[in-house]
């Protein structure tokens, strides 16, 4: 009784200096307040009902019937000079709705609340929920080192992951609509309706597909992010097929019952823990555990998903805020494994896609890191680059 009064009290003398959290929850539904690993953040976490509409393509797809048109599907769409893409693709459909997805808006505990001059928005890739920016530990979370610099952060889930929704993987879990949701929720954080906190600023971070698609806001909506962090992200895709081929992409369902016991058979995910390490890590730089957490964890990508993916590294003309493009030195997909070989992959991006981007651009690579950057022990070496080039661009 004693030792609760005493915590009770130590409690109330604390709480009674910030803001109660709650008053955080406007624009989620079932919202809870938790923290991020290492407890430099406390969160709001819950889903926030997204309107937004795209023009997504027509896929002659029909759902696949058993995992031999799966593996039969990934071979042809790797085949040289493949037409299977031509075949499936048709023309140009309006999907629209509202979309619940899955976010964690982080701000650091020290400050006790949201700081509305800023945030950064976290899109994250192929394989991995939001959690991929709070994983394992606190030497691995993202949004901890970003709420220890002062940041406020939103890790969602993108379309067809974790907490979002999952409507049909073939006709409206597309890259059209992923992008259209990430606007419409900038607009949201831009205009007061999560949080109750109008962020003036927000920064596009993004990992591997979720670079991508950050890309492509920066591209179609270049007012949206005022700079870029596109992480495990290049223009040059000759790792791609190997990459794909590790995967090994197998029926979700089929492959994790426990986990997805009534996805429709268009949700895909990778076979193995084995293809998992192949696919997004590189030995001995990550901690054994953590790639078993990984494969714990995995998330699922859809037949939309391979259909439309290769339609968007777009070049953001418009774009006049700085970028910074982070990888891991031996990123498969994006780099074939290595970011330095015949150039630097990291650094080709600007003047690829960036015309008008700004002087104070930045690039990282991350020794001895795999595609899966944020595993691996470099990971709070990148962060800390990341954070310096946003303070360097007054952000
Ligand atoms: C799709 O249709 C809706 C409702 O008619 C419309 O509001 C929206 O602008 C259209 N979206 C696109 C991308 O054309
Ligand atoms: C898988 O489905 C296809 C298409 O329906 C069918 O032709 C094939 O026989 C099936 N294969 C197996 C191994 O069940
Ligand atoms: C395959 O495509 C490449 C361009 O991607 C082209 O140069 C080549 O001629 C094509 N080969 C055949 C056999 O069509
Ligand atoms: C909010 O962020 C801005 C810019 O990053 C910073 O200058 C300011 O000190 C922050 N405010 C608080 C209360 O942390």
């Amino acid at each position: 009784m004693v030792s609760s009064l005493a915590l009770g009290a130590s409690f109330a003398v604390g709480a009674s200096a910030l803001p109660n959290p709650t008053q955080y929850f406007a624009g989620f539904n079932n919202a809870i307040v938790s923290s991020t690993l290492g407890g430099a953040a406390t969160c709001i976490q819950g889903t926030i009902p997204v309107a937004a509409s795209a023009m997504n393509i027509q896929l002659n797809f029909p759902t696949p019937a058993n995992q031999s048109v799966v593996t039969e599907t990934i071979v042809e769409f790797l085949q040289v000079n493949t037409t299977l893409p031509e075949q499936v693709m048709g023309g140009k459909h309006n999907v629209s709705g509202t979309y619940n997805i899955g976010a964690k808006l982080c701000y650091p505990t020290s400050s006790g609340s949201p700081n509305a001059s800023l945030i950064q928005f976290l899109t994250h890739g192929v394989g991995f929920d939001k959690s991929y920016w709070d994983f394992f530990s606190a030497d691995y979370s993202y949004q901890n080192a970003a709420a220890l610099v002062g940041y406020t952060t939103l890790a969602y889930d993108r379309l067809g992951i974790g907490a979002s929704d999952h409507p049909d993987p073939i006709q409206i879990v597309q890259t059209p609509l992923e992008i259209a949701i990430g606007h419409s929720l900038v607009q949201m954080l831009r205009n007061g309706a999560v949080s109750n906190t109008k962020f003036q600023h927000v920064i596009g971070v993004g990992h591997s597909l979720g670079s991508e698609l950050t890309n492509a806001v920066t591209a179609q909506y270049p007012k949206d992010f005022d700079a870029a962090v596109l992480t495990g992200f290049s223009v040059n895709t000759a790792g791609q097929p190997v990459f794909f081929s590790s995967l090994d992409l197998v029926i979700a369902r089929e492959n994790v019952p426990y986990r997805f016991p009534t996805l429709n058979n268009g949700y895909l995910i990778s076979e193995s823990i084995n293809g998992n390490q192949f696919a997004f890590f590189r030995a001995q730089n990550y901690l054994p555990a953590i790639l078993v957490a990984a494969e714990t964890a995995k998330q699922t990508f859809t037949i939309g998903e391979l259909f439309t993916n290769s339609m968007f590294q777009s070049v953001a003309k418009e774009f006049t805020g700085p970028i910074d493009v982070v990888d891991g030195e031996n990123d498969l997909p994006f780099c074939q494994s290595n970011c330095l070989v015949p150039e630097n992959k990291a650094a080709a991006v600007k003047g690829a896609l960036y015309p008008n981007a700004k002087a104070s651009s930045a690039v990282y690579v991350a020794p001895g890191a795999g595609h899966g950057l944020n595993l691996h022990y470099v990971a709070g070496e990148a962060y800390r680059h990341i954070f310096q080039f946003l303070k360097s661009n007054g952000f």
